[in-house]
């Protein structure tokens, strides 16, 4: 007798083995019970039948609450008609191992709301969707590592803890380091800029904060973002690179993460169109874009939410209006200067525009990367620090960059969890990190 993870179990048909989990739903009347045991690898159906068992097991195994843990042994049977991941297995159950009978458990079949399930964040986990998400974030974040390990890039680890603000001073999070001020990163990318000199191109990929003050499908307080940055890339190598990043992403997670996208109800016909090369469009045809929709719109909600002037940042109503006109991510290149953070290369010869591009997702999803190419003058970065008053003296060693072997180059972020949250199809972002941080929420 053989102790399996469920996910094994098609090569066990016919043996007896042995699998240990915890229950997941009980079915079943009189002289049969249905047991849906999972283990972190799948679902199987096991099945007590009372004439095979002593009448006290039959009895014990009736008795078993949802989330119950227990180890089955019995005869694996291949049957097209039962229910699990995979499907089509069984289990006769031979013997039942109780290591503890839970009763009560709160998340049960019907609806809950969703803060409620937040709330229940630690048990929630073990629920079915929430198995599969979690399982097609590890699949991404392998996946981001895979491409840029394979393509010369070097992984290189960048602080936590950070003198200075990158992206803006207004959602820094502040904290006491030894009665000096300090802040969580909110980007690893000056430091990549640093590394980069010596590393040509290189990556970080950890938890990123900021402090967001607003409620929104797509926000998280603490998340994490990939942020690859390389030496001699303007701004169209750099949209070549990220096309063929993302489309590897999105194709590794639909080869391997099938099961899961099914679970999820997914429509991967729009993800498997998610082939390079994506469309690429200026900030200035985009506004011309967005007023071409408004003017062709009746509804004056719809006409007020679509409204905007040149220079002015895109809302979530426009990005996802921009997008929807694209079956595939789409580039908007050539930002307001005014709109984006100080270090980005400003457009030849129009200076109120700078060499910035984002990535919208398809289907209302949004940005999903940020990036630029990087000011590489001093004098010009200096006058920037000065316009955005911040203070010249924490940026010294940044400039510094620019005085010893200056060269054009440029980098971008992606967020895991807007990517996630894209490629599984959920209307809200909280349900792609395990323990999602937000303005009301760090528990558990
Ligand atoms: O556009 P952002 O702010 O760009 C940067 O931080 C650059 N320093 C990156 C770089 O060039 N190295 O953020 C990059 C991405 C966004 O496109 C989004 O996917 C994600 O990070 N992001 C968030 N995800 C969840 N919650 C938030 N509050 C996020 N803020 C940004
Ligand atoms: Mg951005």
């Amino acid at each position: 007798m053989t102790t399996i993870t469920i996910d094994k179990i098609t090569e066990h048909v016919g043996q007896e083995v042995t699998v240990r989990g915890w229950l997941y739903l009980k079915t079943g009347k009189g002289k049969i019970q249905f047991l849906r045991l999972r283990d972190g690898t799948g679902i199987v159906q096991c099945v007590a039948f009372r004439p095979d068992l002593e009448d006290e097991v039959f009895e014990e195994i009736k008795r078993l609450g949802q989330e119950s843990s227990l180890s089955i042994t019995g005869t694996v049977k291949a049957d097209a008609r039962a229910p699990g991941i995979p499907g089509g297995y069984e289990i006769g159950i031979q013997k039942v191992e109780i290591y503890q009978n839970a009763i009560d458990y709160p998340i049960g079949p019907k609806e809950h709301g969703v803060e409620f399930l937040m709330d229940q964040r630690h048990l929630w986990l073990r629920s079915s969707l929430q198995w599969a998400i979690m399982r097609i974030r590890t699949t991404v974040k392998r996946s981001i590592i895979d491409f840029l390990d394979d393509n010369g890039f070097l992984n290189i680890d960048t602080p936590i803890i950070t003198p200075s603000a990158a992206e803006g001073t207004s959602s820094l999070f502040e904290l006491n380091y030894f009665d000096e001020s300090a802040y969580l990163a909110q980007t690893g990318q000056l430091y990549n800029e640093a590394n980069i000199m010596a590393f040509g191109k290189v990556y970080c990929f950890g938890p990123t904060f900021r402090a967001e003050k607003s409620k929104t499908r797509r926000h998280l307080t603490e998340f994490w973002m990939v942020e690859p940055e390389m030496a001699f890339f303007d701004l169209d190598d750099m949209m070549d690179l990220e096309e063929a990043f993302v489309t590897f992403i999105v194709q590794t997670t639909l080869r391997e993460r099938r099961v899961e996208l099914e679970m999820l109800e997914r429509d991967t016909s729009t993800l498997e169109k998610v082939q390079s090369p994506f469309p690429r469009i200026s900030y200035d045809e985009a506004i011309d874009r967005l007023h071409a929709l408004r003017d062709s719109t009746e509804d004056p909600e719809e006409r007020e939410l679509l409204e905007i002037s040149w220079g002015e940042d895109f809302g979530s109503p426009h990005e996802t209006a921009l997008a929807g006109q694209f079956e595939k991510p789409v580039f908007v290149y050539g930002y307001p200067t005014a709109v984006k953070a100080f270090y980005m290369e400003p457009w030849p010869g129009r200076p109120e525009v700078c060499k910035s591009v984002d990535l919208l997702a398809p289907e209302g999803y949004g940005e999903i990367i940020g990036g630029s190419e990087r000011m590489s003058d001093p004098d010009v970065l200096i006058e920037a620090i000065e316009r955005h008053e911040l203070p010249m003296g924490n940026y010294k060693w940044y400039i510094d960059l620019r005085r010893f072997g200056t060269v054009p180059h440029s980098g971008f972020g992606l967020g895991l969890e807007r990517a996630v949250r894209w490629i599984c199809g959920l209307p809200h972002i909280r349900e792609t990190s395990p323990y999602p941080r937000t303005i009301n929420r760090m528990w558990p």
